[in-house]
């Protein structure tokens, strides 16, 4: 086994202009802002126009990792996208966004769906394979376009997602200790259907019926998920931390999953690390899934949050159910 490590070069990200507020959803359902930002944190989130897919969401923010890392589309063999909204089935968003952004054809280009641990997952699997020295830059994308997907009628679910994308180029080195120290993913298959988009795949494709009664959008059990995502990510961070005999003192910013913002309370409590330590921007942009964490990476890193030496904690929590977690020396 390679022991190249694997470095952040550049981040970037993009979240559409169109903002849709609570007063705004209140509108639509019944609702209130109250309600959705004491429950959530919540106060607006921003939503993709029509004639964006998710690739035209990932080019944008693709390019900003790009030009931080100083490199070109030229450079990229690897290209990952994290999503549970790509343009179409098939092929993949990858694809799209290779050829958006003029990737070259002899890159290896997939998509990945493990929902909002996705970019986790991604970040995982091209370091593997960047550290097997098969692959020398690889862009890792997380991107959703969840208002396509969303139940705009189901005010349970409709207040909580947003569209956005954000992007990492990643790349060797062969300074020890630094990048990415390791990572802890998981899943439990036995609850697939507390949260999911029930129709619309190979075990009940739609109809129009299933259409009509909206089954090819987001449903979830919300009070459930919340109590198991506060479980996973706590033992996600835990794990990772344990692994590699760091305290949680020891950390310099938690970039967690963007859901719900009493959950990162609840880890912040449980890890007992105060809110200081974690960066939060789900009230800007509610939860975007896959693109939840490298669109709040990113930010951080553009607002001076963190610098070189820091370490820095990602953990995720998603549909599967899945969850993960990364330890970064930066
Ligand atoms: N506006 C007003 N009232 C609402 C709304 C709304 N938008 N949504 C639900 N309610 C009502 C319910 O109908 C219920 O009314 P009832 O008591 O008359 O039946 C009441 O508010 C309480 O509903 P609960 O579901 O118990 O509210 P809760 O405090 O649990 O908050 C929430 C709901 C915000 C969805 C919460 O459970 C949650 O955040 N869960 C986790 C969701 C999440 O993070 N999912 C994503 C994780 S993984 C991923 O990112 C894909």
């Amino acid at each position: 086994m390679s022991t190249r490590s694997t470095v952040i070069l550049g981040t970037g990200s993009y979240a559409p202009e169109r903002i849709l507020s609570n007063d705004d959803l209140a509108h639509m359902v019944d609702t209130s802002d109250e309600w959705i930002r004491t429950r959530t944190g919540i106060r607006e989130r921003r939503i993709a126009a029509p004639d964006q897919a998710a690739s035209d969401l990932a080019v944008p923010a693709a390019r900003r990792a790009l030009e931080d890392a100083g490199l070109t589309p030229a450079d990229i063999d690897l290209l990952v996208v994290a999503t549970v909204t790509p343009d179409t089935p098939m092929p993949a968003c990858a694809c799209f966004v290779q050829q958006k952004l003029g990737v070259p054809t002899h890159s290896a280009c997939f998509d990945l769906n493990a929902a909002c641990s996705g970019f986790l997952y991604a970040l995982d699997t091209a370091c593997a394979l960047l550290g097997s020295g098969r692959y020398r830059k690889a862009l890792v994308i997380g991107v959703e376009k969840l208002s396509s997907v969303v139940d705009w009628q189901d005010r349970t679910t409709c207040v909580l997602f947003g569209d956005g994308a954000g992007a990492v180029v990643v790349g060797c080195s062969d300074e020890p200790g630094r990048g990415l120290l390791g990572t802890c993913l998981g899943s439990d298959g036995s609850s697939t259907e507390l949260l999911c988009i029930p129709r619309g795949g190979s075990r009940a494709p739609s109809t129009c019926e299933s259409i009509a009664a909206r089954d090819h959008c987001i449903r979830m059990k919300g009070k459930e998920v919340f109590k198991l995502a506060v479980r996973g990510m706590d033992e996600a961070a835990r794990d990772i931390l344990e692994q590699h005999a760091v305290r949680a003192d020891q950390i310099s910013l938690v970039i967690p999953h963007q859901a719900n913002l009493r959950i990162i309370e609840a880890i912040s409590e449980y890890l007992e690390l105060p809110m200081e330590r974690f960066y939060v921007n789900v009230e800007r942009f509610g939860n975007t899934s896959a693109a939840s964490i490298p669109l709040a990476l990113d930010e951080a890193r553009r607002a001076g949050r963190i610098r070189p030496g820091d370490l820095v904690l990602l953990v995720a929590f998603g549909a599967g159910l899945t969850y993960g977690s990364a330890l970064i020396r930066w």
